[in-house]
């Protein structure tokens, strides 16, 4: 059985103190959440170490939203795997399509991140998904199945049983716009056939496939029946510990 998860990627928002606020009603609700469904968090940088306080001993895992391409040194702004780790985290999102579109992340770099976050412990919670031209001119298949080999074919089945993929169509994205369950099934199934076709069937199976993309309480429950989609990565939702759990309770 594959792991269920339900992520929350809170993005650019919250001061620190409304952020360890958040994480302590999700803490407290996390209770209600059934053992075989995961939560993560993924707040801002500046959050990390103290959030990671209230999550001690919770069931709830702490995630970076973005990593250094570089072990250390002179990077000015960047936050490197080992003092993510060391803040606390156990995950690190990479390649969310906003830091595609608007920091210039290319597969090649993220190549680099992956292995850097890989071999300093961190698991990935990797993000493809197509934008609005892309669907239109039908090319979705084409450009998500390329996002999932051009970064994952460089890895073993190893180092795949420590990667999440989310996939998160951009024009669902903050917009209440949500792909209906057929669209993001179908494109669930293409990834999973996609790992196939590299790692075998047996590891594309076990691989978790997250949907990200306005999804909320009220279509949480039939997103998460499709059988090829295992939980979500959250984005607006997540900034509240009611609706965020209420997603994770629809399984
Ligand atoms: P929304 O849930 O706000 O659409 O954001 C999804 C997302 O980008 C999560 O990473």
């Amino acid at each position: 059985m594959r792991k269920k998860i339900v992520a929350g990627n809170w993005k650019m928002n919250t001061t620190v103190s409304e952020g360890v606020a958040l994480a302590k009603a999700v803490v407290e609700k996390a209770g209600e959440v059934g053992k075989g469904v995961g939560l993560i968090v993924a707040p801002p940088f500046t959050h990390l170490v103290s959030v990671a306080e209230v999550l001690k001993g919770s069931k709830v895992a702490l995630s970076a939203q973005n990593c250094a391409d570089h072990v250390k040194g002179a990077y000015t702004g960047e936050v490197a795997v080992d003092m993510l780790k060391d803040a606390g985290c156990s995950w690190t999102i990479l390649g969310h399509s906003e830091r595609r579109q608007y920091y210039g992340e290319t597969d090649e770099k993220l190549v680099e991140k992956v292995k850097l976050a890989l071999e300093g412990g961190l698991g990935v919670i990797l993000c493809v998904g197509e934008n609005l031209d892309e669907r239109e001119a039908g090319r979705h298949f084409d450009v998500v199945k390329q996002q999932v080999k051009a970064v994952l074919y460089n890895f073993s089945a190893e180092d795949m049983k420590n990667i999440v993929i989310a996939y998160e169509p951009v024009w669902a994205i903050g917009t209440g716009k949500t792909a209906t369950a057929a669209q993001a099934e179908e494109i669930h199934a293409l990834i999973r056939k996609t790992l196939a076709e590299k790692f075998g069937a047996e590891l594309a199976e076990e691989t978790t496939i997250l949907y990200g993309g306005s999804c909320k309480p009220s279509n949480a429950k039939e997103l998460f029946a499709e059988k090829d989609i295992d939980g979500g990565l959250i984005g607006g939702a997540s900034l509240k510990a009611e609706d965020f759990i209420g997603i994770a309770l629809a399984f």
